[in-house]
């Protein structure tokens, strides 16, 4: 592993040690507008310089293109970097638009052989089912997670977006490293069941978009003016409307306590979901995800800013009085099977 300048921590009991903050990559290729690849690969660079080793990706992020985009950045670096990845999501061919949820066995033997030709490696360090389908038993599917493990193609097992339930009949299985759920001041459904559950289990919690997919930045109020038109935030409801403007408002206590510590709202909010870790007794590894290296500098420097009780106290209403939900279709997420 690398000289990390940040502290390292380990994803479950047995799994992998990885510096306290990741870095999401799928912005480089999908969902957030168009990306510039050479700013892209530098951040990626810039990440590792400063003791980021858990990467981020998955299958569906444009079809295969960020594994592909990802593959010679991991190739040049494989001792250095943890490279995550994920199935579940399938794109027909015919409307790369749609998206089905799989989860049988025969899904998921194809899945993993594609991302590992795609990433160009010869294991996958965390391998994270994206969506449960509840078609299939957790169990089936993560016996065949399981199988991966057995035939050296992946090292440790991963869940994203599954509820305490599903998490506890998954670990029975198999060890789980780590459940990657949304977690940020604007999205904390998992604090009441998942995160209990993992602590439990002794899994740690990967959160994603904690930077609230950007909005908690303050980079954009409203995602239908502010956003080009393929942006897939303008499809989530709390960044549009009335609700954008809404929630715009809360993030006055963030900007009061960015500026206490000469820090940024988006470091404000990178070092809460951090603290989620002492607060909860578990190992937290955020992913922000950016494609600027400046913005990695300044989302790995939030891992040095420790909030006090009194701050922690003017943030922790926030969540509560968010306005919309974070996906369109709440069933795409654990919350909504709870
Ligand atoms: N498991 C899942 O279902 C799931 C769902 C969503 C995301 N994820 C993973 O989680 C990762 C992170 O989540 P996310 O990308 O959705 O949301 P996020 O990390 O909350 O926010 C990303 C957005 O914030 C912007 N940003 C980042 N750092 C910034 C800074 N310092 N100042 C201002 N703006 C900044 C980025 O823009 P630039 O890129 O232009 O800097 C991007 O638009 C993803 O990359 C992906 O790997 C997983």
């Amino acid at each position: 592993m690398t000289d990390s300048t940040i502290p390292t921590v380990r994803l479950g009991e047995n799994g992998p040690e990885v510096g306290v903050q990741g870095l999401g990559c799928m912005g480089m290729s999908f969902a957030y507008g168009p990306a510039d690849a050479d700013a892209s690969r530098a951040t990626l660079e810039r990440a590792l310089d400063l003791g980021v080793t858990l990467y981020d990706t998955a299958d569906a992020y444009g079809a295969g293109d960020n594994e592909r985009f990802l593959s010679p950045f991991f190739r040049a670096h494989r001792d250095r970097v943890v490279i995550a990845t994920k199935f579940a999501l399938s794109i027909p061919p015919d409307d790369p638009t749609k998206r089905t949820i799989r989860n049988d066995p025969p899904y998921i033997r194809q899945a993993v052989d594609a991302s590992l030709r795609r990433l160009g490696v010869d294991v996958i360090d965390l391998y994270y089912m994206h969506r449960r389908d509840v078609n299939v038993p957790i169990e089936e599917s993560v016996g065949t997670m399981a199988e991966l493990v057995r035939a050296g193609k992946v090292k440790h097992l991963g869940l994203s977006e599954v509820t305490a339930d599903e998490l506890r009949a998954a670990h029975a299985v198999h060890p789980i490293a780590a459940v990657q759920s949304e977690w940020s001041l604007f999205s904390r459904d998992i604090e009441a069941k998942v995160v209990p559950a993992a602590r439990e289990l002794g899994v740690a919690l990967v959160p994603y978009s904690p930077l609230g997919r950007g909005f908690l930045t303050g980079s954009f109020t409203n995602a239908e003016t502010d956003l080009t038109a393929d942006d897939f935030r303008r499809h989530q409801p709390r960044f549009t409307g009335a609700n954008a403007a809404a929630n715009a408002a809360l993030l006055e206590p963030v900007r009061a306590v960015a500026k206490a510590h000469d820090a940024t709202p988006g470091q404000i909010a990178l070092a809460w979901v951090q603290q989620r870790a002492a607060v909860h007794g578990l190992p937290v590894v955020p992913i922000p995800g950016t494609r600027k290296p400046s913005r990695v500098e300044e989302n790995v420097a939030a891992t040095r800013i420790e909030l006090t009780e009194e701050e922690l106290a003017l943030l922790e209403p926030i969540a509560g009085q968010v306005a919309g939900d974070r996906y369109a279709d709440m069933t795409f997420t654990s919350a909504g099977r709870e």
